[in-house]
């Protein structure tokens, strides 16, 4: 726990289509913390392009993912929605972190590994430092909280070990300008200028699966569209995906405990109790022992039922790009303001002459 107020900040990348793992995992929590939190969400463009993206396509991906935000409830208004590149004190505060941050912990990031492949060679130095850029993120606004899916965890304890060490680096400096806050960690009373920020990943949708895979998250990157449901298919286009993903031939059965070696199932059950709000025991209270040809029915009909009026909602805001294109510059001048506050300490605790 620390004492900075809290703050809950997350990113989406705009790289192709927002799928039902980004919607459950992601979005649908940003939504909901709304209620109690003041929230800052935003559309991640300069992460996008650690890997090669097609500049029409990344301007439009950018404004549908605001779009997807805007559909699925967030308020642009009460809270701040804004794509990164629009406030270059994320990059001024990445480069710092780059010299905070050792090549040994990032070396150790499974996503770099993933995503580089065999060719690591070829990688870009952006997708290596891809996490400090992360950090920069959210510490801009010293934010304490972060909603993100299970991938995103390591992630997460890096930002935690760039915070303390730039805090245990600079903690004479700190004090000195007084601007760091007293915080709790471990059993301690620590006086420090950034927060150890907390992910907020649980529920029944840390991780949504491949509706092909049980064993492959379902991603944006998969060649397969029947893998993924995207947050733009249509009713019929739901249907069939859920018709067609894979399961085993056992019926439901009545206790999350007999998901356990059954990754479809336990997938399919997991979506289902995520759309509805409810827990994996509840939803196998009630359907235990049904076979999947009577599961996947229902599955479809409650993802429709959810899903459809996001989608219609989503090509509505998507048409209006001036729209959507003012709701970004009016986020990024809010959150340029808080982010500049920040970066201001961080120079004179830098010791990098400014002003
Ligand atoms: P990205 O599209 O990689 O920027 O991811 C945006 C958000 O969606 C992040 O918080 C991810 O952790 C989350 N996410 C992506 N894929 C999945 C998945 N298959 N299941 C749950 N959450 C996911
Ligand atoms: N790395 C995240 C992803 O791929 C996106 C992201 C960038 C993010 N910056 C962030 C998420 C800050 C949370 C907070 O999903």
């Amino acid at each position: 726990m620390n004492d900075f107020n809290p703050l809950v900040f997350s990113g989406v990348q705009p790289t192709g289509n927002l799928h039902l793992g980004n919607y459950l995992g992601a979005i649908r929590k940003f939504v909901a913390l709304q209620q109690s939190h003041n929230c800052i969400y935003c559309v991640v463009d300069l992460h996008a392009i650690t890997t090669w993206q097609d500049p029409t396509e990344l301007m439009t991906s950018t404004r549908e993912v605001t779009a997807a935000f805007l559909a699925s409830g967030i308020d642009a208004k009460k809270h701040i929605v804004f794509n990164q590149s629009r406030v270059h004190q994320h990059s001024e505060l990445a480069w710092i972190f780059n010299c905070i941050a050792r090549m040994g912990w990032l070396s150790r990031m499974t996503q770099f590994k993933e995503k580089a492949g065999k060719d690591r060679e070829n990688a870009s130095v952006g997708l290596f430092s891809y996490p400090t850029l992360m950090a920069a993120d959210i510490l801009a606004y010293r934010a304490t909280h972060v909603p993100v899916g299970d991938d995103q965890k390591q992630h997460l304890e890096l930002t935690r070990d760039i915070a303390q060490k730039f805090n245990n680096d600079f903690s004479e400096r700190i004090a000195e300008l007084g601007v760091g806050v007293e915080m709790q960690v471990g059993d301690e009373r620590v006086n420090g200028y950034f927060p150890l920020t907390e992910p907020l990943i649980e529920g029944p949708a840390t991780r949504i699966m491949s509706l092909r895979d049980g064993s492959k998250k379902m991603s944006k990157s998969d060649p397969s569209d029947l893998s993924r449901i995207n947050l733009t298919d249509d009713a019929d286009l739901i249907s069939k995906k859920i018709r067609k993903a894979r399961t085993d031939p056992e019926a439901l059965p009545s206790e999350p405990a007999g998901l356990e070696g059954r990754p479809e199932a336990d997938n399919l059950v997991g979506i289902f109790a995520a759309l509805n709000d409810i827990s994996k025991e509840d939803v196998l209270a009630e359907h235990g022992g049904w076979q999947f040809s009577q599961f996947k029915p229902a599955l479809a009909d409650l993802a429709v039922e959810k899903l459809a009026p996001i989608a219609a909602e989503m090509r509505r805001i998507s048409g209006d790009a001036d729209y959507v294109d003012s709701v970004l510059s009016d986020g990024g001048a809010r959150a340029g303001e808080i982010a500049e506050r920040t970066l201001k300490d961080v120079r004179s605790i830098a010791g990098l002459l400014q002003g």
